[in-house]
């Protein structure tokens, strides 16, 4: 099995991630995430708002709709620019994107023996939809393909109801939906997604000093997620890369088991979007800087990473094979960070034994109300490690006879080390918080 297919079967096996609409054969690229998955997520967008919002007194959240007037997507440049040259091979019937062949035209499937592809024409990337039960021109819209412009027309009723003055900046969180030519890599790209990003709207002249914050302040995160710092690099565009908006972007890069790629892009969007959300839609969306007595239009820096490439990256950094035992046995990890954790404490008593479960049902419900815990008695307590450490859960709380007829301790076994250690339960709380956080 290829690195890739451990971690797909890995995250079925355990309830990460599941295929869309399976029984019916599934959904090309789609993806449903399970009971274990959908916490990790949930871990992953409460680290970025923590991070990117709630520690900072410069930025606020919002949560704009999806669906929004078409003329916004005309404004944005996304219904004339939002495209990628596609090309197609009359021999497989295959399509491509030109730029993931090196621009090269010619058919990469071996068994096309050097075909060449279609000349290029580009492929506008938004979903259309349509309001209303008749499919006319008049009611079409499309499915945002960037949660960005929520935050741009809202400018000015945020500006104004939080009275914040430049610099600051407007996050959120939601799903977006493009048509891309050619999708995979699991999670990495696929046509329906969820984006993390927040726009900070900065005084004009200032905006490359902020550019450079952002890059360096969003490096930070990744630490906080725990993702290795020497699989992470920073990576300026090219002129010829650079979106219809940018005037300069990085990509902050994985290095992913097929190469580098793209995690976030953090790029300069100047003062393109509020001048044409001004010009298309009749209001100024500009700033009054009281000090100086003028009106300008902010420019603006943008950190914009997606849920499930970094809910992926976590997968694939945490995923670890390890022999055990003397070589006996192996086992499988996922060293992810506490904080991070679909589970964080698992408790198991020894047994079903009608003695131990009650007293573990009782740590459960106790240390539940502070962690996100797990209460598991099926199975050998073996079998149970290797579970909890396949779903990465960074303790596991055993009660034993000892506990109840003896000295009332637990044992505390860790993920990484294997160390383990007996605790008495009413130092249990103290040990944990010194231990998780
Ligand atoms: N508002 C700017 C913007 O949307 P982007 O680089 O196109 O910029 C930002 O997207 C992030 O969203 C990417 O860095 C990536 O993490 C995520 N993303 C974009 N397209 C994606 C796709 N098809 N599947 C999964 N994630 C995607």
């Amino acid at each position: 099995m290829t690195e890739m297919d451990t971690i797909v079967s890995l995250a079925k096996r355990r309830g990460f991630v599941f295929q869309s609409s399976e029984i019916y054969g599934g959904l090309a690229s789609t993806y449903d995430y399970g009971p274990l998955g959908i916490e990790l997520k949930r871990n992953i967008r409460e680290s970025w708002w923590n991070h990117y919002i709630s520690q900072r007194e410069d930025v606020v959240g919002i949560d704009s709709a999806i669906l929004m007037a078409p003329s916004v997507w005309e404004a944005s440049g996304h219904v004339q620019g939002f495209s990628d040259p596609l090309v197609e091979c009359s021999n497989c019937n295959q399509r491509f994107r030109l730029d993931h062949l090196d621009n090269q035209e010619i058919c990469p499937n071996p068994t096309c023996e050097n075909q060449p592809l279609s000349a290029p024409r580009q492929f506008n990337l938004m979903f259309k939809t349509y309001l209303g039960p008749v499919e006319e021109v008049a009611a079409q819209t499309y499915l945002r393909p960037e949660t960005a412009q929520g935050i741009f027309v809202n400018f000015q009723n945020v500006q104004t109801t939080t009275r914040k003055k430049i610099p600051f900046g407007i996050g959120q969180i939601g799903k977006s939906f493009r048509n891309e030519i050619t999708v995979g890599n699991f999670l990495f790209r696929t046509r329906e997604f969820e984006q993390m990003e927040m726009e900070f709207f900065v005084k004009p002249g200032t905006d490359e000093e902020w550019h450079d914050k952002w890059i360096n302040y969003s490096l930070e995160w990744y630490d906080k997620l725990g993702i290795s710092r020497d699989k992470i690099q920073v990576r300026a565009h090219d002129q010829d890369e650079l979106s219809h908006y940018s005037k300069a972007t990085s990509d902050i890069e994985y290095l992913f088991p097929w190469g580098w790629g793209e995690l976030q892009g953090i790029a300069n969007r100047t003062d393109f979007d509020l001048k044409a959300h001004t010009e298309h839609s009749g209001v100024r969306l500009d700033y009054f800087d009281q000090e100086n007595n003028e009106h300008f239009t902010p420019y603006v820096i943008e950190p914009a990473v997606g849920v499930d490439r970094i809910f992926l990256t976590l997968l694939i950094d945490a995923y670890r094979e390890e022999e055990i035992n003397e070589g006996k046995e192996k086992r499988t990890l996922l060293k992810l960070a506490p904080q991070i954790a679909p589970v964080q404490i698992a408790i198991l008593p020894l047994s079903r034994n009608e003695k131990l479960v009650p007293k573990a049902k009782e740590i459960f419900t106790l240390l539940n109300q502070s962690y996100s815990c797990e209460y598991d008695d099926a199975q050998s307590i073996g079998r149970r490690y290797r579970r909890q450490d396949e779903i990465g859960t960074p303790l596991c709380i055993t009660v034993d006879f000892d506990t109840i007829e003896k000295d009332n301790q637990v044992t505390i076994r860790d993920r990484d080390s294997m160390e383990q250690i007996r605790v008495p339960v009413e130092n249990l709380q103290d040990h944990i918080q010194n231990t998780l956080l």
